[in-house]
């Protein structure tokens, strides 16, 4: 496996590869990876002759108050599980390299920003949009690999390559969770060990919601009263909970079609997110 810090050195090893004819999957993270980044190099090596994994910790998707600075990291441990994953190239560039001096400029996502994370997140996706063109540009991909747990993020990043012509294919992988139904996240380690042991009640809940919706409950309201009055025993508070069109993440006052049912929320030190996508009958008008 290479390691690559620089961008003169990624476009020089992605020239060589262009120039062999080989084909390039990309996985973005932002390291400290888990089970669920590998499904995603696990789908990349699958498909693809050179599987690329970029590490970036990407201040510009951080709000003011968010937690950039004490995001974890751990660099020497993710270099040894992409290494025993096959990943063939390590891309971990330092923030100097790929934000030398003031942002001149940035995407600004104008759809699909005003629910779920967009709204509780002011910029976020931005700043996602405006990294993930960059590893594009530095990597040129055939495909890209995400994860569906960040949901509006894939809806986002789709978005992104059609309005900017952008040849990659983008393919979405499904959520990876440990044994009680919990996503697997990065930020879960920030969780006491109290909070660990309730935090799977959001899958549940969100389980429980689908259920409810499939047998019938295509109100909006009612449906998320419910999903809320679940999670209202929680030790945390709730961001948000929401049911909206897939992929375009419309309300629907009748959900019909595919939907996503999603939550945030918040313990001490995390914020979780997990979604549930379902597809329901359309009721006639
Ligand atoms: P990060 O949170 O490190 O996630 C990297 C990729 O792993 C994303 O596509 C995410 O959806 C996926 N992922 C995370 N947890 C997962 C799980 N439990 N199952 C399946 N996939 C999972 O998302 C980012 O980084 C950043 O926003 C990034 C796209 C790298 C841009 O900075």
């Amino acid at each position: 496996m290479k390691i690559v810090e620089t961008i003169s050195a990624i476009r020089e090893e992605v020239r060589k590869l262009k120039a062999e004819g080989r084909s390039i999957g990309l996985v973005p993270t932002m390291g400290f990876l888990h089970e669920g980044h590998l499904s995603l190099i696990e789908a990349a090596r699958a498909k693809h002759d050179v599987v690329v994994v970029s590490i970036f910790v990407n201040p510009l998707q951080f709000g003011p108050n968010e937690d950039f600075e004490r995001y974890p990291r751990d660099l020497d441990r993710d270099e040894r599980l992409a290494r025993n994953s096959g990943v063939d190239i390590l891309f971990c560039p330092p923030v100097e390299e790929m934000y030398p001096g003031e942002t001149a400029m940035t995407i600004h996502v104008t759809k699909g920003v005003d629910v779920l994370c967009g709204a509780s997140r002011p910029g976020h996706f931005d700043g996602v949009a405006t990294v993930v063109m960059k590893l594009f540009q530095l990597t040129a991909p055939d495909e890209a690999f995400f994860g569906q747990k960040d949901a509006q993020q894939v809806a986002v990043i789709i978005n992104m390559v059609r309005t900017f012509n952008v040849p990659v294919n983008i393919v979405s992988c499904p959520t990876v969770r440990e044994e009680d139904g919990l996503a697997k996240s990065s930020r879960n380690v920030y969780l006491t060990e109290q909070e660990r042991q309730e935090a799977s009640f959001l899958y549940q809940a969100l389980r429980k919601a689908a259920e409810r919706a499939q047998a019938g409950e295509h109100d909006r309201e009612r449906l998320l009263q419910y999903l809320t009055g679940l999670l209202e025993g929680g030790s945390g508070t709730i961001d948000y909970v929401e049911a909206l069109s897939y992929p375009a993440l419309e309300r629907q006052e009748k959900l019909g079609g595919r939907i996503i049912l999603a939550v945030a929320y918040h313990y001490t030190k995390a914020r979780l997110i997990d979604n549930i996508i379902i597809e329901l009958d359309r009721e006639e008008a």
